[in-house]
């Protein structure tokens, strides 16, 4: 008997679980056809592109998984200032980005008043919304920037699974916020909010995304950043990723990425979801046409200048991709043509949610 797929609001873990274990092709070719057609009926055949802009690479946390990692002595650190980053904001319009997106390690150096003139310099220059992904900052520093004119935020969970959270990201010895208090904080403040996970961390297992899949829904995201777990050799989780003390059922973290993103294009019909570089690293060539064409309707171009960017490594490959984001952009957009998909026009917004006051400064492109 074939599995029914998950509906929005009524979601068994059970049901995600046993989505998330199967192998069967013919089940799986099921699901990637349903989630590109709620894909299609939903939000349609625009591809929208966010303008990534890596702003610093200075990071004070202590996180098991990732490159930016403050005791990685092996990274040259940079920050950008105001003017390249404008350069940046310009370049991110030339190609065609109706977002562009500002983000940096947990960096303390940029003061709340640094960002929000950062803020209001390219919302009063450029056509674009503005998405923030800083990590985790006061509630202050993010109501100034709500009010300074940003209009959405990235903050992964990372994994539901709160004893693993606390392993591979220690708490700050500046302040201890509870990423699920911060990004109900972000909705209160009214922005679109965007969160995520990792596939394929040490010790994460398929029941522990499932549970990841059903807090998407709950807390009713705007976009959902989903990638694949790729080890860095200068971090704790070091080169192979797995610790062979940790069992774990969840074997292919890229083929399981595809299945939680297809899975959550069910979930959160209307949500903004990107095919992630991620993807694409583990998978060259493919993943993000993969990720498209299996429920996500975004992809992110990376618009820092290349001398930054290579030093924003987060993960290895990473940093490799294609020096100049206009190559990316063509070579891009003659794929998605050929897919029959087009290019999407204006800020791509989330849909204003039916009431409350937090809704009240979202848009429609
Ligand atoms: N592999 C894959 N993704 C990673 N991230 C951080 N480190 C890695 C890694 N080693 C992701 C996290 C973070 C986002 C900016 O990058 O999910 O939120």
């Amino acid at each position: 008997m074939r599995l029914p797929f998950p509906q929005p609001g009524s979601s068994s873990p059970d049901l995600l679980l046993a989505w998330l274990k199967t192998e069967a092709p013919d089940a799986l070719n099921a699901l990637w056809a349903q989630a590109d057609a709620v894909r299609r009926e939903q939000v349609g055949d625009s591809v929208h592109f966010r303008g990534l802009i890596e702003i610093s690479n200075r990071c004070e946390r202590l996180c098991a998984y990732c490159g930016l990692r403050r005791p990685n002595r092996a990274l040259p650190r940079y920050r950008m200032t105001l003017l390249e980053i404008l350069e940046s904001a310009r370049l991110a319009v030339e190609i065609g980005c109706g977002t562009v997106v500002l983000q940096s390690g947990e960096d303390f150096s940029w003061t709340r008043e640094e960002i929000s003139e950062i803020i209001r310099e390219i919302r009063s220059n450029f056509p674009v919304a503005l998405t923030l992904s800083l990590g985790e900052r006061t509630p202050e520093d993010l109501e100034a920037w709500r009010k300074a004119g940003a209009d959405r935020y990235l903050l992964r969970f990372e994994t539901s699974n709160r004893a693993l959270l606390n392993w591979i990201h220690p708490p700050s010895r500046r302040q201890s916020f509870d990423r699920f208090d911060l990004l109900r904080h972000l909705k209160r403040l009214g922005y679109q909010v965007g969160s995520g996970v990792m596939v394929g961390l040490p010790g994460q297992r398929l029941a522990d995304l499932a549970q990841d899949l059903r807090l998407f829904e709950e807390f009713d995201l705007d976009m959902v950043g989903i990638g694949p777990f790729i080890p860095h050799p200068d971090t704790p989780l070091g080169a192979s990723g797995l610790d062979a003390n940790l069992s774990t059922d969840l074997v292919d973290p890229s083929g399981t990425a595809l299945k939680a993103l297809a899975l959550t294009r069910l979930l959160l019909p209307h949500a903004h979801l990107p095919s992630t570089t991620a993807l694409e690293v583990a998978d060259p060539g493919q993943g993000r046409i993969l990720g498209l064409t299996r429920g996500a309707n975004v992809v992110m171009p990376n618009v820092t200048p290349a001398a930054y960017r290579r030093a924003y490594d987060i993960y290895p490959g990473k940093t490799a991709q294609r020096d100049d984001p206009r190559d990316l952009l063509a070579a891009l957009c003659a794929k998605l043509h050929s897919i029959g998909r087009t290019p999407g026009k204006g800020r791509g917004d989330a849909r204003p949610r039916p009431a409350g006051p937090s809704t009240a400064r979202q848009e429609c492109a």
